[in-house]
């Protein structure tokens, strides 16, 4: 499934309901690599294996995200939740107090989290929620796994509420929609990251933050006065300490060479984000190669990346990494 182009133009997705063998379809599809629209308590979200970085670039292409926001992995309980992330005790007040609910916590990524770094764009935090629904629970439960899934609407559009608004906005660019009602809550969960120097409101939803800040205490915002005097904190894109050098032609000394497609003639690829140029799968391996390269080199020239579909989002990206100095 690697191929971008030959699963598209395609059937509208099959609506299907909320039964136990409805369930078992949804997981066969989500092991596959496939999209799923399923319904949460606040609104529908568009999910994949947020261990696959092939279906995670999936998503972005089936919403147009112009660039890769990092995602939110949903779970079914604090256990799944202890494989991705550190747990700070605060944290786990917070799990004990409203999960399953309509609260996204930001945390450290554990070392050994299994969730693709497309999912979280590359950052050292999860963004991670157990919603309050059977189905999406249950599929995660068949899987055993995270499910990445931003809200299923295409880029800047309304957030669904319904099947119906899936269907209509992205039926034919996904593969299956569960239809497991209205949403009750219909607005975004809250979303709060959580780390050594406070709490910051990263996005209000429905989680009132007067009950999170009974824990917590005054929440600060992105731009209050509480998250400028901790510079670095709200760094929210992934910046890379070697030095980047975009749409090479040619290797200097010294440099790693990050390619797309064939190599021109006299520079061998110290690693290729897609031997045969499928934007998909270099999406899916371009922050792991960054990391990996930024870590051995001091120098990275990237071959050029067309600019159209994901190439979009990858663009994106590489050029905010460059400009990280
Ligand atoms: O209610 C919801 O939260 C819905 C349902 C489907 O669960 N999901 C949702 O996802 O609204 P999405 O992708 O539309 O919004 C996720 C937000 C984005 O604004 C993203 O920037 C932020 O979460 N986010 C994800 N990971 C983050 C991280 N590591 N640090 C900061 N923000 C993060
Ligand atoms: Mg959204």
């Amino acid at each position: 499934m690697t191929d971008q182009s030959s699963r598209r133009p395609r059937q509208p997705a099959p609506i299907i309901g909320t039964e136990p063998a409805d369930l078992d379809r949804a997981a066969d599809v989500i092991r596959r690599g496939g999209l799923v629209a399923v319904p949460t308590e606040t609104v529908y979200g568009l999910a994949a294996d947020a261990a696959n970085g092939t279906a995670v670039a999936s998503i972005y292409a089936a919403k147009h995200r112009p660039e890769f926001n990092p995602l939110i992995c949903h779970v079914n309980g604090a256990e799944m939740a202890a494989r991705l992330a550190r747990i700070s005790p605060l944290a786990q007040r917070l799990i004990d107090a409203f999960w399953p609910g309509p609260l996204t916590l930001v945390l450290p990524r554990a070392d050994a989290c299994p969730v693709s770094e497309l999912a979280t764009a590359g950052l050292d935090t999860i963004a991670i929620r157990h919603p309050k629904n059977a189905a999406i629970t249950g599929i995660i439960e068949r899987i055993d796994g995270p499910l990445a899934a931003p809200s299923a609407n295409p880029s800047q559009a309304l957030s669904p509420t319904t099947a119906a608004h899936v269907a209509d906005a992205l039926g034919d660019s996904i593969d299956l929609v569960i239809d497991g009602g209205a949403t009750q809550l219909g607005i975004e969960s809250t979303i709060v990251s959580v780390s050594d120097s406070g709490c910051v409101l990263l996005r209000p939803g429905a989680l009132d933050r007067a009950e999170i800040e009974t824990l917590t205490g005054p929440l600060s915002t992105p731009d209050s006065a509480a998250a400028i005097t901790a510079p670095g904190m709200m760094k929210r894109h992934y910046a890379p300490r070697a030095k980047l050098r975009l749409e090479a032609r040619d290797q200097q000394p010294g440099e790693a060479w990050l390619g797309f497609g064939a190599p021109p003639d006299g520079v061998s690829p110290t690693l290729n984000l897609s031997p045969s140029g499928d934007l998909r799968e270099a999406a899916a391996n371009l922050f792991a190669m960054l990391h990996d390269l930024d870590a051995r080199y001091p120098a990275i020239a990237v071959a050029p990346i067309p600019d159209h579909g994901l190439g979009e989002g990858i663009n994106d990206r590489l050029k905010r990494a460059a400009a990280s100095f």
